[in-house]
């Protein structure tokens, strides 16, 4: 990051939320989208495509291997090389602070005949890396994080990989995904287990891209296999529109709980599943959610979704749905400090290792705006009441940002949010989509400490 630092301060709202917002595309479907046609065969075409900075990592990674792409806002064009057709990169890969790009890569260059080494910013290079070497190391790769399992990682090439059966031990789309990636150069059947449902964009777009998967339930989780394995699985281009980010709307779902009167209506959002428990969690809370017009025509369900203004209660999180929310509890933790009552989440000790220790980062946060917080190795307890204003640090996470930023929405006076540049990795245009929303978000830039 440059020598500047970007502050956020919230005022207490004065008038409810409203109106009709649109929040970009799904990051997680932006990465796969350029992942897949990039190794597909002809050219794909995308639209709503997230133009962030995490997207755009994975974007020069492709061009440095020789994919064109072209790119302007939402709408990508890639010319797909073929699954053999990628060239060595000149450099070692930077990645900035792309935990997708990072894991998901890892699983493809495993499969390549030349060499490369993957790298990123402070943040992921303490991101725990060994979760997806291991295993594709089983495979036959040569992944070699370092001795702390974190980036750089060098990975080598020419190895003839081969499908395996594994139970993953965290539940985790990254590594999930990046074992369906190596599995499409791997000899035999690759077959995954997984401990609890988590995010199957992959396994979605995989099959959109002409390459689809079996699955079938596995006690509490469920079992994945690549149908095909080694030189059989080509992927076939594809276009694809992207629907909005969960994720980013997240914060505006949980906006309109926390501001009396707020009644808003945000378009075309993805409501995959096995992403959208954020809907159920907040509902539980007592929150007044309609998903509206839905579409489920394309490879990713999408539908409007107006939520108004209703007093939430605190809840036990059920432990179930924590990995299908897991980029929304902070926001769900920070709506949960205006809520009657208290809200426990356990289980969810995968917060500790996200662009930042989340726990620590929201109960550093929340306690330093008076609200009453416990934690957990594996979760934190929050009592309902009313912040006060002060200062917080959001530990460059963008997520952490801007949860805070929704606690500033009827704290008993400002409340600013230290570091918060990492916002354009998932959600640029933030503060513009806010304002829309009646939502005033202040910028301070100034001289890093
Ligand atoms: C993601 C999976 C999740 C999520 C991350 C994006 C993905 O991470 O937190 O923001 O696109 O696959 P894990 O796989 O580490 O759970």
């Amino acid at each position: 990051m440059s020598a500047t630092r970007i502050d956020y301060i919230v005022n207490p709202a004065t008038s409810p939320l409203q109106g009709r917002i649109r929040v970009p595309g799904d990051k997680s479907i932006s990465h796969r989208a350029i992942i897949l046609a990039s190794l597909a065969e002809g050219v794909s075409e995308f639209d709503g495509f997230l133009d962030s900075a995490d997207t755009q990592a994975t974007i020069a990674t492709f061009r440095q291997m020789g994919v064109h792409l072209q790119q302007e806002g939402g709408m990508v064009s890639v010319e797909g090389v073929g699954l053999h057709g990628l060239s060595a990169p000149p450099g070692i890969i930077d990645l900035g602070n792309s935990g997708t790009s990072a894991r998901l890569l890892m699983g493809i260059l495993a499969g390549q005949r030349f060499d490369s080494t993957l790298s990123g910013d402070a943040s992921l290079r303490r991101r725990p890396m060994r979760r997806v070497a291991d295993p594709l190391n089983r495979m036959n790769a040569d992944v070699r994080p370092t001795a702390q399992g974190t980036l750089p990682v060098h990975v080598k090439g020419g190895r003839q990989l081969r499908g395996i059966e594994y139970e993953l031990p965290v539940a985790s789309a990254q590594l999930k995904s990046a074992l369906l990636l190596a599995g499409l150069y791997a000899g035999g059947k690759t077959t995954l287990i997984e401990p609890e449902i988590t995010r199957d964009h992959t396994e979605r777009l995989l099959a959109h891209f002409a390459c689809p998967l079996n699955h079938s339930s596995h006690r509490s989780g469920r079992r994945i296999e690549t149908a095909i394995g080694g030189d059989d699985s080509a992927l076939q281009a594809n276009n694809l529109r992207v629907p909005g980010d969960i994720s980013s709307a997240a914060f505006f779902l949980a906006a309109a709980c926390i501001v009396p009167g707020s009644d808003i209506f945000i378009e075309k959002v993805g409501i995959n599943p096995t992403r959208c428990a954020v809907i159920e969690i907040l509902r539980s809370m007592g929150a007044d959610i309609s998903v509206l017009n839905v579409d489920n025509n394309a490879a990713e369900p999408a539908a409007d979704l107006r939520v108004r203004y209703r007093q939430l209660h605190g809840i036990s999180i059920p432990p179930a749905l924590i990995p299908i929310a897991i980029d929304e509890l902070p926001a769900i933790m920070v709506a949960a400090c205006y809520a009657k009552g208290e809200t426990i989440l356990k289980d969810a000790a995968e917060l500790r290792v996200k662009e930042s220790d989340r726990i620590q980062a929201l109960a550093e946060g929340l306690d330093k705006t008076g609200v009453t917080v416990d934690t957990w190795p594996d979760g934190l307890r929050v009592l309902g009441g009313q912040p006060v204003g002060g200062m917080v640090d959001s530990h460059a996470d963008h997520r952490i940002a801007m949860a805070f930023c929704l606690a500033g929405l009827a704290a008993g006076g400002p409340i600013t949010v230290k570091n918060c540049k990492n916002v354009a990795t998932s959600f640029p245009g933030f503060i513009d989509c806010a304002k829309q929303s009646g939502w005033e978000i202040n910028t301070k830039t100034i001289p890093s400490d």
